[in-house]
């Protein structure tokens, strides 16, 4: 691994759990996820399991999202848009797919993945003599000068794509990316769909499906009809292992990645987490629709006929989420975002680290790179972190803060002039606990 691909696997390795979905898409049998495996290298056993029990989970796990990435491919399809902004992209076999021959495809994803999947694919595309209209373009979905940038020249209108990445969000995360979709579209037009907010709907109600014997799925699927709480229809099926069937679906997030999740775009069921996930979202100028997933329902080639039929079942009560600009009028909130720099001085053992603009997936591995050379070449016993000049920070940059304390020791990181949001930033993340803040 070269050293900017480990330092931005340092400041945020999140970009890892991507690896899994194209390991199960080639599970389920999708050629193409199959062959982009091989040529990344990635190795098809880390998704078979000798065990029976992490077995059954998998083939639960290879089913949901086999069918999280065939029915998004169905609605992108039929929203008719011109250019699909597939964010983030993942190492998905998208650009691949029949259907984007025809529209522009604008792939982004953290520098780590895109950096690695777009000679690939454009490899792909010239060995078959395919011409497309496909890039890949490093971003961070919080920070909108890097979203208008992989924009540059596109027509409009858009479908925007989001498949697992709401769970990765932070609170002021989720809140950057709203506003930053909002000013997009309100320049482009189109749609942004989803089926995130209900990840947890899709998981729970698919390991039903796959795991239990046929009487118990059906059971299963039945109840999911009468309640919307997922943890009791859980609960109702599968009693004592409800807990333990939970935690898989969480480390299936978690696993690749010291990722938590859990904001208020994620409904587990109850009409009080719809409300909250559809307020959230009035508040930064938009609307959702919801249409259920078994709209578009795919064929699948991890699953048989009776148990395709299920899950269809299942997605009756399961949705998509079409978001658009409310048109009520708000302005989208504006977030500049001013030039990146970092600058180090040494005063015996106390470091000074000097900040500006924002630090975000796509700067913090030179805020990491800029702490590693110094603490390198010095002996170090204390670090002030200035802010005075940032604007934001994301989790990537207080992965470096953690990195430095760890580095220094505990409670040698003092931070000075941060302005209100990334002070309510460290306080929603707890990072006030572990930093010492002037
Ligand atoms: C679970 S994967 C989903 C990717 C793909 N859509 C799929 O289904 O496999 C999560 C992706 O979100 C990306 N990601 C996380 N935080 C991001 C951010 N702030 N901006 C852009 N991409 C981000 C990661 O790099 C990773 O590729």
């Amino acid at each position: 691994m070269d050293n900017i691909q480990k330092l931005r696997e340092e400041t945020n390795p999140v970009f890892n759990t991507a690896k899994a979905t194209l390991l199960q898409l080639a599970e389920a049998g999708h050629a193409d996820a199959a062959l982009m495996a091989a040529r990344l290298g990635l190795d098809l056993a880390g998704v078979t399991y000798s065990d029976e029990g992490k077995k059954a989970m998998s083939r639960s796990n290879v089913a949901t999202l086999e069918l999280r990435y065939r029915s998004m491919n169905a609605f992108i399809e039929a929203t008719g848009a011109k250019t699909v902004v597939d964010l983030p992209c993942g190492y998905t076999p998208r650009a691949l797919e029949g259907f984007i021959a025809y529209k522009r495809y604008i792939a982004c994803d953290l520098p780590a993945v895109t950096d690695e999947m777009g000679p690939l694919v454009e490899k792909i595309l010239a060995e078959r003599g395919q011409k497309r209209k496909v890039a890949y373009r490093g971003v961070d979905a919080t920070n909108y000068a890097s979203l208008r940038a992989a924009l540059e020249g596109v027509e409009g209108p858009l479908c925007i794509t989001t498949e697992g990445l709401l769970m990765y969000l932070t609170e002021p995360e989720l809140a950057a990316l709203m506003d930053n979709i909002r000013r997009i579209l309100d320049e482009f037009g189109g749609v942004w769909i989803t089926q995130d907010p209900e990840v947890s709907r899709v998981y729970i109600s698919m390991t039903m499906v796959v795991m239990n014997d046929s009487a118990k799925a059906k059971a299963a699927v039945e109840a999911l009809g009468r309640s919307a709480n997922m943890s009791e229809v859980l609960k109702a099926m599968a009693g004592d292992k409800a807990q333990s069937a939970l935690n898989a679906t969480k480390s299936t997030f978690s696993g690749e990645a010291d990722v938590t999740f859990g904001n208020v775009m994620l409904v587990r069921g109850t009409p009080e987490q719809f409300a909250a996930a559809k307020e959230a979202l009035r508040a930064h100028g938009l609307k959702a629709e919801l249409s259920p997933v078994a709209e578009r329902m795919p064929r699948l080639g991890s699953l048989d006929p009776e148990r395709t039929e299920l899950a269809r079942q299942a997605m009756e009560h399961i949705n998509l989420w079409t978001i658009t600009p409310d048109g009520a009028g708000s302005d989208p909130a504006v977030r500049t975002g001013g030039e990146f720099g970092v600058e180090t001085a040494v005063n015996g053992s106390e470091l000074t680290v000097t900040l500006r603009g924002r630090v975000d997936s796509l700067t913090a591995p030179e805020f990491l790179a800029a702490f590693e050379k110094v603490a390198g070449e010095n002996t170090l016993t204390a670090a002030t972190v200035d802010m005075s000049g940032l604007e934001y920070i994301s989790s990537a940059g207080l992965r470096v803060l953690l990195i430095m304390t760890k580095r220094l020791g505990a409670g040698s990181v003092t931070v000075t002039g941060a302005n209100e949001l990334v002070r309510s930033i460290f306080e929603q993340t707890g990072y006030d606990d572990i930093l010492t803040i002037r």
